[in-house]
């Protein structure tokens, strides 16, 4: 049973059935981002705006000029903290950061992990250096690193296997004959913290670590937002070269979201309201929901929901109905692709965009958000 989400209220039981919840507004003087007459690849002269603290669909038929718009020429303007591909851009003085969401690898090597990715390792190796045990020896956490130290099994290095280099044949990955797998000697393994060893914390699925940790909640908040965006089935030791392209992206944004301090509705700016400057951060996201079961899409909007509510900005290219009518804010690119797009064919929120006759977009989410309420 899902219960609303106590931050935003929204209830993400049926969210292919209900609205929800009612839209952050944005009136005419929203604080925004404003990209003037931009004209690279097919843009037409496009100017839209980029509302902050709210999130932003761009949306349009394949070739129209979304990832144009969004990447080339506002994140690129950003980045280059000058225009490019565009007469101007305004408002960047009110955005700190900049932080693009993609599906690329978290990290290469097989050291990498969730748990090292998202920090909570360090605090989980703190408490193994806190037992009776650790302490008898000396060690300290550094003992229970396996990216450095006397901790780690010597012979893999502290990767758990082993690469075999073959001649005119890709590496192969062997598990390591000397620790099997586990990544520490086994003297360090014979510390355990509530009957369990570093290389057991490693292995064991979020959903069953978030109990385990739950006194301690460093540890336990991330843990509870992997789950919360459907990751509770990874360990927190699996090895990032072999997460998928959604899994990765997600655990981008968990780890983001491990940063929003305080829940929403608690923050000294109130929910929705732009931050100051230096802790503003526009996300930029190119179709997240590719490759995402539907259940997963309706996590995926939770995650980005919650980021808005904390005051930053979100910007998403996307193609799914159901992102799309969960949008504050849409600036629909076409008519058509290539040369036949490149324009604005609608801007505003969803109730608005689906009175334009001309776009495919309003045509289609019309459709879909009727549906959505006759059920
Ligand atoms: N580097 C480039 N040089 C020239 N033309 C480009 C370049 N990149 C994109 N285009 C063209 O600009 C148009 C818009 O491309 P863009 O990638 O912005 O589309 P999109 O809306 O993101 O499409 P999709 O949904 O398929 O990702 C297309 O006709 C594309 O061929
Ligand atoms: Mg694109
Ligand atoms: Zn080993």
């Amino acid at each position: 049973m899902a219960a609303p989400d106590s931050a935003t209220g929204r209830c993400f039981k049926h969210p292919l059935i209900h609205p929800l919840a009612p839209r952050r507004a944005v009136a005419d003087d929203h604080p925004a981002l404003v990209v003037r007459n931009a004209t690279l690849h097919n843009l037409k002269g496009v100017s839209a705006r980029v509302p902050l603290a709210r999130l932003t669909v761009v949306t349009g038929v394949s070739g129209s000029g979304k990832s144009t718009f969004a990447r080339d020429v506002l994140h690129a303007s950003l980045a280059a903290a000058a225009p490019v591909g565009c007469a101007a851009l305004d408002g960047r003085e009110q955005i700190g950061r900049l932080l693009e969401v993609d599906q690329t690898p978290i990290g290469k090597t097989p050291r990498s992990c969730p748990a090292t990715y998202i920090g909570f390792w360090d605090a989980i190796r703190k408490l193994f250096a806190e037992t009776t045990e650790a302490k008898m020896r000396g060690w300290t956490a550094s003992r229970f690193s396996f990216n450095t130290g006397a901790g780690r099994c010597p012979v893999c290095e502290g990767q758990g296997q082993i690469t075999i280099e073959m001649n005119f044949l890709p590496d192969v990955k062997m598990p390591c004959e000397a620790c099997g797998g586990a990544r520490f000697n086994p003297e360090t393994l014979t510390v355990q913290w509530k009957g369990k060893s570093v290389a057991e914390v490693l292995n064991m699925a979020v959903e069953d670590a978030v109990d385990f940790f739950a006194a301690h909640p460093s540890i336990a908040h991330p843990l509870r937002l992997l789950q919360d965006v459907g990751l509770g089935y990874l360990t927190l030791g699996q090895p990032s070269p072999t997460l998928s392209g959604g899994e990765a992206q997600r655990i981008k944004l968990v780890s983001e979201l491990a940063k929003v301090r305080g829940r929403a509705g608690e923050s000294a700016t109130g929910p929705g309201r732009p931050l100051p400057p230096e802790k503003h951060t526009l996300y930029v996201l190119d179709e997240p929901t590719v490759g995402l079961h539907m259940a997963d899409v309706e996590k995926l909007i939770h995650v980005l929901h919650r980021l808005a509510d904390a005051g930053h900005t979100v910007l998403v290219i996307e193609h799914d109905l159901d992102l799309m009518a969960e949008a504050d804010w849409i600036i629909d690119l076409g008519p058509e692709g290539g040369d036949g797009g490149g324009e604005i064919v609608a801007e505003g929120p969803p109730e608005a965009v689906v009175q334009v006759a001309r776009s495919h977009t309003g045509r289609i989410l019309g459709e879909f958000m009727a549906a959505r309420r006759a059920s």
